[in-house]
């Protein structure tokens, strides 16, 4: 086991899954071997601040930067936080928790890549893009559900973001290891969640798994799933993995085959002998039970890099 924390960062807009992603990986990973810290919590103003001064939580100003750098340092060395908490149902922020970080550590938020102390800390970057009408139906369905919004207020709130967005989240895009592209497919567009794609946006900043050799693996089913594309992202040659939407459960579970036999111990983390049933299935922000490969399949990549990370550190 590594002698620190290993940390992996979750960026994306609002909505854009980072929640849902960050509770599978953990549910891989067990979760008592696992910390998730939302950067939601670090922000400069409660909600009827930010009414009054006219700014969004987007914003780089609203929220406190240097102190997210500053606890990323100490979670990266084994050390304990005092983490304030930002109440998403009232807008206030409630009383700081004492954290001390455990043998992972995921944290999602909406600036953690903005500032380059805390892109440093990182040992995995990871950048959600799902496209904007599906980020926006998330939205919806999340503040309308759980945050006490109605669906107006938040078509409203996302117009009024839009220029942060465009200013201050899109780009932290260029310093992720791994983009992830959930996307409905084209002949469907009104595909239920389900039946998502995935595209995952592979950067040569770290080494990824040799895909072409595991596509073309023998006694696989891998092919009729995955496929490996050359790409530019942002201006840089990438690999682009997809996977269909209507992988299944086998296909995950060969991919995970073929993973362990890279990083041995992804084994005692992952289900190959455990229950099979719990395979690609995350409950979602707004407590829905979602089940999908794509999503297994990416939870998968992202855990094997945590693991590979974890026995470099050794
Ligand atoms: C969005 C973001 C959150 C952020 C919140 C603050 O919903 O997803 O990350 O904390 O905005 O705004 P609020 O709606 O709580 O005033």
């Amino acid at each position: 086991m590594p002698n620190r924390p290993i940390l992996l960062g979750i960026v994306g807009d609002s909505a854009a899954g980072k929640t849902t992603l960050s509770r599978g990986i953990a549910q891989i990973l067990g979760e008592d071997n696992v910390t998730i810290i939302c950067t939601d919590d670090y922000h400069r103003y409660d909600r009827t601040q930010r009414a009054e001064l006219g700014i969004s939580a987007l914003h780089p100003d609203c929220n406190y930067l240097d102190i997210i750098q500053q606890h990323l340092n100490l979670l990266r060395t084994g050390q304990p936080i005092l983490k304030p908490i930002y109440n998403h149902s009232t807008g206030k922020f409630d009383p700081p928790e004492y954290i001390k970080p455990r043998q992972f550590v995921i944290i999602e938020g909406l600036l953690g890549y903005s500032t380059r102390g805390a892109r440093d800390t990182y040992d995995i970057k990871v950048y959600l893009a799902p496209p904007e009408t599906l980020r926006a139906q998330w939205k919806i369905k999340r503040d309308t559900r759980k945050r006490g919004y109605t669906e107006e207020q938040v078509i409203k709130q996302l117009q009024g973001r839009e220029p942060d967005s465009e200013q201050f989240i899109r780009p932290q895009r260029q310093w992720s290891d791994i983009v992830v592209s959930f996307y409905p497919p084209q002949d469907h567009p009104e595909q239920s969640d389900l039946l998502l794609n995935v595209s995952l946006v592979l950067r040569p900043t770290i080494p990824h798994p040799d895909f072409t050799r595991i596509i073309n693996s023998e006694n696989t089913h891998l092919s009729s799933a995955i496929r490996l594309e050359l790409d530019r992202d942002m201006g840089k040659p990438v690999d682009v993995l997809e996977v269909d939407g209507h992988a299944t459960k086998e296909q995950v579970r060969e991919l995970e085959r073929l993973l362990c036999n890279e990083v041995p111990y992804l084994g005692q983390f992952c289900s190959l002998e455990a229950e099979h049933d719990v395979i690609g299935k995350v409950v979602g922000t707004t407590g829905e039970t979602l089940q999908s490969y794509p999503l297994a399949m990416t939870q998968l990549l992202i855990t094997y890099h945590m693991l590979k990370e974890a026995r470099i550190q050794q």
